[in-house]
Formats: structure tokens, C-alpha cells, sequence
């Protein structure tokens, strides 16, 4: 993926065990397409070399605000112009306390003041013993940081190079990318609440054994994701499935249709957007075992009766909030054939005004797909890519449907 190309970040590492991370996170940042210019501090070459940086940056690190090989003295100025974003990564509590003050007597602290506040924006993310991240003055400092325009990303929690364990650690570098090109995308979903549903169900034949299929639940990960870059809240009830949470979505798992009804309804109330791309099974068993149905030697087959499983989309769609226009409904339909024809029959059936088609074999644990919009306009063929990538057109398609019906409504 390139979901950094074109963009150019100073990459700010002060004192700090973490600033090992630092090397990845630099790699992470050239892999999606991004330049880094590293400034470290003298503390941070405690720690890790500029050589290392400069290695896997391509680019000589700067340390000194001293620094001759600019014609004006002057890399605080010339760096901070040329960048999109600055991102500290570790910032330690002392640097924190620096940049709170408004102090420059380093390159680094001199390059965060000097920048253009407007246009570059400085994400921290801090890196510390649990205590001193507790301790009132860094706290106090975070929110001041944050009242004077900075990003802080967040701590992780955990085992800490001091033995001790707590809050703290920085980040790892995956969920500091993810945050960072969450940053850079537009947030036209900013105050919506986004419920979506994803993977598979699970419905017991007896306590071992039950009915599911081939789901993988990366295309409703991929939504939520989106979502959330998007700036909305987002909850995601997902059936069984082995993919890792997005950052900043709140989790719900369920097994069966009636549990993944029972918490949709639950969230139903607080949601603006459902988006429901799990494969939701039409069936279950109509009376599963309590106990493990067991051989019995005769050689026959046990008979298990289905029952149909409550359509999750069908029953929001016929809400009270969604027909009043405040839950806006999509659906997706995985089609083996005749895709348009049995997608247009599907939204008009669900009651919903949009719906995503995609041709399930060829979709169904792929990390790509291609999608069919159909609504009320007609059809829009959204091209093979990604489904991270095909999940923000779609995000953003569903922005711009609801802000055209606040027009319309207005
Ligand atoms: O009717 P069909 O299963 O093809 O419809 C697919 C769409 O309906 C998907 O959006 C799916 O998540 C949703 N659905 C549901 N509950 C069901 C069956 C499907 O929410 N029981």
C-alpha cells in the first residue's frame, strides 16, 4: 500500500529506550510511500545511532540548530516549511515539558516552535515509566499540549524496559502508522456514529459443532477502519474471525445471527450509519444438542432441522429511527450470478437506499475486490482495489449521500 505517498514527515526522536521502535517506525513510514528527514536530539543518540537513521531514512539525520550544511543556518526554518507533519516518536516527559514552554534550545524543540502551526501539524507520541506518565505535570502538560493545537497519539500499556508494568510505553510502530495515515485522511463522517457488522455467524449444532462459511470478515474490518479515519465513532459486531482490530473501534463478538441481532439493536439506538457486510447464515439449527451428538453405531446420519435465521439488516432498515432518515442503512450482497439484477431486487427488498454489490467466490479472504453501488440513482461500478481502499470510496460516497439528503432535507 502507498497511504503515504507525496507526504514528507520530520520524524522527531527524543531520550528514550524507545526510541529502538523509532528505526521501524522510519522503515514503516518509507514503505507507504512517505520521505522522513530524522532530527534526534542529543539525548535520543544515547540511545540509537543517527547512523541507523540516516540508513533507513536515505537521508542525513540533523541534531544541531548549529547545523553549517544549510546556506542560511537556519534547518529549524527550511525542514519545518518543507513538512507535512512532524511526528515525535518517543517523546519523552522532559521534551514534553519543553514544548509546553515554548523553549528552543535544541534543533528539535527550536523546529516545533518555528513551525507553521496551521500547516504542519506535530503528532506526539509519548514514552515513559508508568509513574512519571501519571505523575499530575505530565498529565497537566498532555492537556495543554493538546489545547495548544499538538496530536498526542496515545500510550501503550504493558511490561516496561524499568521491570515495571503499566502505562506508558510508546505505541508500537504498526498502530503508529495506522493512526498517522488515519491523520491524513479526510473526515467527512466527523460527529456520525457508524455500527457495522462483519464475518461470518456461528449456529450450534451441538456444543462442538455448527454451520458457518468462509467469511473472513476483512471487508467489514476494512469498513469500520474507514469509518473511523473518516472521524466517525465506530462500533464493530463481528462474528468468529481471525483479523485485528482497527484502531479507535470499540469490538463486539458474537457467534450467531441472534446474538449479532440482539447487539445491533443494541447500538442501533446510538448509531447514524449501519453498514452491514457480515454474511450473516440464513439458517440455523432449529434445535441444537446440549450435549455432543455421538456415533451410535448404526450407520445413520443424524437429521438436523433449520430454521430461518431474523434478517439483522431488514429489521434495522424498518426502524423507526431509519425510516425517520436518522439511521442510514447499507446492505451488501455476495452474488454468485446475475450481480446487478439480484443486487437492484436485494435493496429494494431490504428497504435500504444503498447496496453494495460484490461477486462473494471471488471476494470471500481476499485482501481486494471490486464493488457495484447500486441505489435509488442507478449503478456505479467501483474498480478492483483493496478493500481498505474500495472501503473509503464507499465511506465516503455514503458522507456524500447523506450530506445531499440534509440538503434535500433543509
Ligand atoms: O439476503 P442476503 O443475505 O443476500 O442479504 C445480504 C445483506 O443482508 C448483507 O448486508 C447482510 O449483512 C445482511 N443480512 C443480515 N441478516 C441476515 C441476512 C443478511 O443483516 N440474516
Amino acid at each position: 500500500m502507498n497511504d503515504l505517498a507525496g507526504k514528507h514527515i520530520i520524524l522527531g526522536l527524543t531520550g528514550g529506550i524507545a526510541c529502538y521502535k523509532a528505526a521501524e517506525l522510519c522503515r514503516a513510514f518509507i514503505k507507504e510511500g512517505a520521505t522522513v528527514q530524522v532530527v534526534m536530539t542529543a539525548a535520543a543518540e544515547q540511545f540509537i545511532t543517527p547512523v541507523t537513521m540516516q540508513a533507513l531514512s536515505g537521508r542525513t539525520v540533523y541534531d544541531s540548530q548549529w547545523d553549517a550544511r544549510e546556506s542560511n543556518n537556519m534547518p529549524h526554518i527550511n525542514l519545518s516549511r518543507e513538512a507535512d507533519a512532524i511526528v515525535l516518536a518517543p517523546c519523552s516527559a522532559d521534551f514534553m515539558a519543553k514544548l509546553l514552554h515554548g523553549r528552543a534550545d535544541d534543533l528539535l524543540s527550536l523546529m516545533c516552535l518555528a513551525r507553521p502551526i496551521d500547516r504542519v501539524p506535530l503528532l506526539i507520541a509519548p514514552a515513559m515509566n508508568r509513574e512519571m506518565w501519571a505523575h499530575p505535570a505530565t498529565q497537566r502538560n498532555l492537556r495543554q499540549l493538546d489545547a495548544d493545537g499538538a496530536v498526542i497519539l496515545g500510550v501503550g500499556s504493558g511490561f516496561q524496559a524499568c521491570g515495571e508494568t503499566g502505562d506508558g510505553r510508546m505505541l508500537e510502530p504498526p498502530q503508529l502508522l495506522e493512526d498517522i495515515i488515519a491523520f491524513f485522511q479526510p473526515k467527512p463522517m466527523r460527529g456520525q456514529h457508524v455500527l457495522v457488522t462483519a464475518g461470518p455467524t456461528f449456529e450450534a449444532i451441538d456444543p462442538i459443532r455448527g454451520v458457518t462459511n468462509h467469511s473472513s470478515g476483512k471487508m467489514g474490518f476494512a469498513v469500520a477502519r474507514a469509518a473511523r479515519e473518516a472521524g466517525a465513532d465506530v462500533t464493530l459486531i463481528a462474528g468468529p474471525v481471525a483479523v485485528p482490530t482497527p484502531r479507535g473501534v470499540t469490538r463486539i463478538d458474537v457467534q450467531s445471527a441472534r446474538d449479532m441481532l440482539d447487539a445491533s439493536l443494541r447500538f442501533a439506538s446510538q448509531a447514524t450509519v449501519f453498514i452491514a457486510t457480515a454474511a450473516v447464515a440464513d439458517w440455523r439449527p432449529a434445535s441444537p444438542s446440549e450435549q455432543k451428538i455421538k456415533k451410535d453405531g448404526s450407520g445413520q446420519a443424524p437429521v438436523v432441522a433449520f430454521t430461518e435465521n431474523p434478517d439483522i439488516l431488514h429489521t434495522l432498515a424498518q426502524s423507526e429511527r431509519a425510516q425517520k432518515g436518522d439511521l442510514y442503512c447499507v446492505g451488501f450482497a455476495a452474488e454468485s450470478h446475475d450481480l446487478l439484477v439480484n443486487a437492484q431486487a436485494k435493496r429494494a427488498r431490504k428497504g435500504i437506499p444503498l447496496l453494495v454489490g460484490n461477486i462473494g467466490p471471488a471476494a470471500f479472504g481476499q485482501d481486494d475486490n471490486q464493488l457495484l453501488l447500486v441505489d435509488a440513482q442507478g449503478v456505479r461500478e467501483v474498480p478492483r482495489a483493496s478493500k481498505l481502499v474500495l472501503a473509503r470510496q464507499l465511506i465516503s460516497e455514503i458522507a456524500g449521500r447523506m450530506a445531499q439528503a440534509r440538503r434535500e432535507h433543509a
